[in-house]
C-alpha cells in the first residue's frame, strides 16, 4: 500500500495552487549556488538527474539549457510540477515529471545524481528519515551523487508553517555515512523573494 500522507499532498497543492513564485520563501530566481555545484562535479550532459521536491524551482530549466538530457522532477504536488512544466515550455516533455511522496518512490533505474533543496528536512519521523536515507542510497549509481541542502543548525525552525529538522555538517554525514562519503559542505544564507534570511547548509556526498 502506498505511504502518501493526505495532509502532506494537501499542504503542499495549496501552497502552489494559492502563492505566486514571489509569496514562498524558497524561491530563487537562479538557483545559482545548485548549478555551480553540478558544474563542479564536471558530470556528463547525459547523466540520470533527480531533482526531488523540485516544487517551483528554476533547476530544471536552467540545467535544460545546459544541455542536460536525461531529467527527471519529483514532487509530491501535481500543481508545482505543472508550473515548473509550463515555465520551460515545449521542452518539458523532455523531462520525466513525477508526482509523488518522495517516501513512496520506487525509481526504476538509478540516478547518478541526486538533487534536494528544502525537502528532506520536512520528513520529521525517524521512520520516514530512514526510508529516505535507504531510498537515496540504493537509487545513486556507485560513483554518483548525492547534493542535499537543508535549513542549518541557525536556520529557521518552521518553513511554510510546518515543522522541520534542521541539521549541521555532522548529523548529516551520520545520516547518510552508510553508502555514501562526503566531498564537500558549506552554509549558505538564502534571501527570501521578501528579503529574510535562512540559513542554509549543502552537502554533497558520493557514493562508495
Ligand atoms: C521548500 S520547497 C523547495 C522546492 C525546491 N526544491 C526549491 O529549492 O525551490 C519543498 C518542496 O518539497 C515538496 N515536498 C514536500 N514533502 C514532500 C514529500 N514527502 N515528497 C515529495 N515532495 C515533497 C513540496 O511540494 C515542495 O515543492
Amino acid at each position: 500500500m502506498e505511504c502518501v500522507k493526505v495532509g502532506v499532498k494537501e499542504h503542499w497543492e495549496n501552497v502552489y495552487e494559492t502563492k505566486s513564485d514571489q509569496e514562498v520563501s524558497w524561491y530563487q530566481d537562479s538557483p545559482i549556488t545548485s548549478l555551480s555545484v553540478i558544474k563542479s562535479l564536471q558530470i556528463s550532459r547525459h547523466s540520470e538527474l533527480i531533482d526531488v521536491g523540485g516544487g517551483n524551482s528554476n533547476l530544471t530549466m536552467d540545467l535544460l539549457v545546459q544541455g542536460f538530457t536525461n531529467l527527471c522532477v519529483l514532487d509530491i504536488s501535481a500543481n508545482a510540477l505543472a508550473r515548473s512544466s509550463e515555465k520551460i515550455g515545449k521542452d518539458s516533455k523532455h523531462v520525466e515529471w513525477v508526482v509523488s511522496d518522495v517516501l513512496s518512490y520506487k525509481p526504476l533505474r538509478k540516478f547518478d545524481l541526486w538533487h534536494d533543496r528544502a525537502t528532506f528536512h520536512f520528513l520529521t519521523e525517524e521512520e520516514d528519515i530512514k526510508t529516505y536515507a535507504n531510498l537515496v542510497k540504493s537509487s545513486v549509481v556507485s560513483g554518483g551523487y548525492f547534493v542535499i541542502a537543508t535549513f542549518s543548525s541557525s536556520g529557521p525552525m518552521k518553513c511554510s508553517g510546518l515543522d522541520i529538522v534542521r541539521y549541521s555538517k555532522d548529523s548529516l554525514v551520520e545520516r547518510f555515512q552508510e553508502g555514501f562519503e562526503l566531498v564537500d559542505s558549506f552554509e549558505e544564507v538564502h534571501a527570501t523573494p521578501f528579503n529574510t534570511k535562512q540559513d542554509f547548509i549543502y552537502a554533497i556526498f558520493r557514493r562508495h
